[in-house]
């Protein structure tokens, strides 16, 4: 057993990490043939990839997939930490299985991901949660293999997370969930330690992945004609500062612009670390997306120096401005908090008066939830809840206002669509434009998913458009 500790998930000392290539266990290797599992996946992209990788080692040791928990033999939950919902959702699904599990009690369940990394959630499964059968963290995930093996071998809760990040594990195997678009890691971690945020603690400190080992992917994706790949971190512009005198963000979307896969993203970018070099790039590049999600979190430059975000209003807006000025038609959205400790009404209607500025094309809002062991969570706070969620709806209704309007500005005019299936609405296609806009559209030729094709926007809706393609 190997509990989480905060203390040391804090550390960030120079310790060198190792690169490591992946090896598996042959020994075990279909071990489970015949058994299914069930993957829940909560959270960000990040976490979406490391199910892709998930599933694959799963599927290694002979389990197949199933998409209804009723099915399975194993259940595996990849939690997030980042509010108090996705930590509910995750135990309000433990409370479910553990119903299952009367009826089904060889069931084998498992958690992993952020919440895995608390030590509160840990001890509460520990305590309360005796049945669940292991618990994995975000640095040992390649290890999971013999970890479930263990558990079931052994018929014992297997409890093995480690603070300390370890090596940086190269050529795990991926169970990716699209033939068109792919997600891939350039930097795990976070060192920013904003006030609220749990990432820093959950992910361990920034660790760039090797450029050739980055460039390598993609080009194998280039090769099995993937259409669009989106580079993954925490804060993909801190990429390469760990490992490289002068090789950044930048110089990697160029190297990678060039290799000419169609479409290439990039998530998520912290404003401190976004340099001229790297709007440059965006900006020369057709394949490189004019797209840029740039969370601002408040628009107070007071509540920023709270949240420790290193940026003031005027810096933020500076640097918004540059990127639309150097990158035509760009989109640009937002994350914001709203309630934050010693968050006035005077300090939201700055953050209300930014959004009026920006005009975001789209945004994500989300009322501050205190994170357990982080610095916020001690902060004196008086504002109710109520008045934190009338704050919220306010906001909402300012930033759906732009996205209506923004979207407006599209109709009539005609832009490329990466087609992602069938909707719901019959005939109807769907898919996203260059700027990351959801587009549902009709066409009277046959097209198929992967398929990069013009559409004519013919209205605008505040959460998609409509269209048809144009011939
Ligand atoms: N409370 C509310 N929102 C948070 N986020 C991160 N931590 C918290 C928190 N404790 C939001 C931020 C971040 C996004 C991924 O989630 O806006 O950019
Ligand atoms: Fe959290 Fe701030 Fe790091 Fe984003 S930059 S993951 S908000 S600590």
């Amino acid at each position: 057993m190997h509990l989480p500790d905060y203390k040391e998930a804090r550390t960030r000392d120079r310790r060198d990490y190792r690169r490591i290539d992946f090896s598996f266990d042959e020994k075990i290797k279909d071990k489970y043939k015949g058994k299914k599992f069930f993957l829940k996946t909560y959270g960000c992209q990040m976490n979406e990839h490391d199910s892709e990788n998930i599933s694959a080692l799963l599927i290694k040791l002979g389990f197949s997939k199933v998409d209804d928990y009723n099915d399975a033999d194993l259940v595996l939950l990849n939690t997030c930490s980042i509010r108090e919902n996705a930590h509910n959702k995750a135990f309000g699904m433990l409370g479910r299985l553990k119903h299952l599990k009367q009826t089904k009690p060889d069931l084998i369940v498992g958690l992993c991901g952020c919440m895995a990394q608390e030590a509160s959630v840990v001890e509460e499964i520990l305590r309360d949660y005796k049945w669940v059968n292991f618990v994995f963290g975000t640095h040992n995930m390649y290890n999971l293999s013999n970890i479930i093996d263990k558990a079931i071998e052994e018929n014992k809760q297997q409890i093995e997370v480690y603070s300390r990040e370890g090596d940086l594990v190269e050529g795990l195997p991926v169970n990716r969930v699209n033939s068109y678009k792919a997600y891939v890691n350039i930097i795990y971690g976070c060192d920013k330690f904003c006030t609220y945020c749990v990432v820093p603690y959950t992910r361990g400190r920034e660790r760039s992945r090797e450029k050739e080992d980055i460039l390598k992917e993609v080009k194998a994706l280039v090769d099995d004609g993937y259409k669009e790949v989106t580079l993954l971190g925490q804060n993909v512009n801190a990429y390469g500062k760990d490992l490289y005198d002068d090789y950044t963000l930048a110089n990697l979307l160029e190297e990678i612009a060039i290799m000419g896969i169609p479409r290439i993203r990039f998530t998520t970018s912290h404003p401190w670390d976004f340099t001229d070099k790297m709007i440059e790039v965006i900006g020369k590049y057709p394949n490189i997306m004019p797209s840029v999600h740039l969370p601002v979190q408040s628009g107070s430059s007071r509540v920023l120096k709270l949240m420790g975000r290193r940026y003031t209003k005027e810096s933020y807006l500076e640097l918004f401005n540059k990127i639309k000025k150097v990158v035509p038609g760009v989109s640009i959205s937002t994350d914001i908090i709203v309630g934050f400790p010693g968050e006035e009404e005077e300090d939201f209607l700055e953050t209300l008066d930014l959004v009026n500025t920006c005009k975001y094309d789209n945004a994500f809002t989300f009322v501050f939830s205190a994170r357990v062991g982080t610095p916020a969570e001690k902060l004196p706070d008086n504002t109710p809840l109520k008045e934190k969620e009338e704050r919220l709806q306010r906001l909402n209704e300012v930033v759906n206002k732009y996205f209506l309007e923004n979207n407006k500005k599209l109709e009539g005019s005609v832009v490329p669509v990466l087609v992602e299936g069938i909707s719901d609405k019959k005939n109807m296609y769907y898919g996203y434009s260059d700027t990351n806009k959801l587009i549902n559209f009709s066409s009277n030729k046959s097209i198929n998913v992967g398929d990069i094709v013009d559409v004519k926007i013919t209205k605008a809706k505040t959460w998609s458009l409509d269209g048809e393609v144009d011939e």
